[in-house]
């Protein structure tokens, strides 16, 4: 444990920040480049727009952005950051990780750092890692960070995938606390269908896209339940339901099922598309920034995606 540190009997997210890049892609000008239609990508994914970095906008900058401003909302000074933990699937290298750099560039100078990678799930993992590194007394503070440049994975001519994916960063500060805030993760995975999602060896995303949606919308509304029963809340006492933004048709579905009957939708994918492992943490700031959410109501985040891998945890809005 770190010195001088008690041990708290809880943890929650005291902080959140959103990085989108400034550059928007219109279905409209996808139909430039591929065979497809502003209705066809509306009604079958809900994507109306999508946002796609810089040059200069990189994995790294991206949640570095993101973090420093969740640090701010949670009014935590950097130098109490116990560890840094950077959610990404799209670095462009493997080594170096990128989790020391986000730390060195919000001035997180105490931290630990590491890389994580679940894919879209990886927010998911993430957030359980740093509660419970919270709860156990290895750090007072940690920054999770997820972050995606997608648009360097994608094959252009591919319209089944050039459609989906985007990029963006979202970020936490996790902390301690005296009431539950952060629920048990419900996880788990499915390596038999590792090829319904990959890279090309040409380094392209490719989805089986009607086999991911057929699992999502079958798989997904009971691992939803079991983590609103793991943190003992009914799924009609979630202000919001904040799943993993792939696709608006599989989000309504498992709301249905679910019957979260009282939760806002998370509906970021709209403007958003699909930013992998920032996706749920870019949802929720968006929801607390229009009032959808306010402090201390509860939420349902879902992560799913490659692997196949899940991961399902209730959190306490900050
Ligand atoms: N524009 C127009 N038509 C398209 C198209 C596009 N961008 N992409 C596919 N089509 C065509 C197909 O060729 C097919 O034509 P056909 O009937 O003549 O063969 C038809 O539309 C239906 O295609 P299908 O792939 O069955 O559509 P769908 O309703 O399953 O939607 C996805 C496709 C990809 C949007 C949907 O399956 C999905 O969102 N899946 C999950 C995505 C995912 O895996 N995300 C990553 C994991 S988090």
């Amino acid at each position: 444990m770190t010195a001088g540190l008690t041990t708290p009997a809880y943890s929650r997210i005291i902080g959140l920040g959103e990085y989108r890049p400034a550059r928007t892609l219109t279905n409209d000008d996808l139909c430039q480049t591929l065979d497809t239609s502003d209705a066809w990508i509306r009604q079958r994914t809900g994507i109306a727009r999508r946002q796609l970095a810089a040059l200069d906008e990189s994995v790294i900058s991206m949640a570095s952005a993101a973090s420093t401003k969740a640090l701010a909302d949670a009014g935590v000074d950097s130098a109490r950051v116990g560890q840094v933990v950077l959610a990404s699937c799209t670095m462009p290298q493997q080594i170096p990780g990128g989790a020391a750099r986000v730390a060195e560039s919000i001035g997180a100078i105490h931290a630990g750092a590491y890389d994580l990678n679940a894919a879209c799930a990886g927010f998911g993992y993430a957030l359980a890692a740093a509660s419970d590194a919270v709860r156990v007394g290895s750090a007072e503070y940690v920054v999770v960070a997820a972050s995606e440049r997608l648009s360097d994975w994608i094959d252009w001519t591919d319209r089944s995938s050039a459609i989906l994916f985007a990029d963006g960063a979202g970020a936490v500060v996790v902390g301690p606390s005296a009431t539950p805030g952060i629920g048990p993760l419900v996880s788990g995975s499915d390596g038999s269908a590792s090829r319904l999602i990959e890279l090309t060896e040409a380094g392209h995303l490719r989805l089986d896209g009607p086999a991911v949606f057929r699992w999502a919308t079958t798989a997904l509304g009971d691992i939803a339940r079991r983590a609103c029963d793991a943190a003992g809340v009914a799924p009609n006492q979630l202000a919001a339901f904040v799943p993993h933004q792939a696709n608006l048709r599989i989000i309504t579905a498992i709301a249905r099922q679910l019957g979260a009957t009282e939760a806002v939708i998370a509906d970021d994918i709209v403007d958003a598309g699909n930013t992998s492992s920032a996706s749920i943490p870019l949802a929720l700031a968006r929801l607390r920034r229009e009032g959808k959410v306010a402090a201390g109501d509860r939420a349902l985040t879902l992560a799913f995606g490659a692997g196949l891998t899940w991961a399902g945890t209730v959190v306490t809005v900050p």
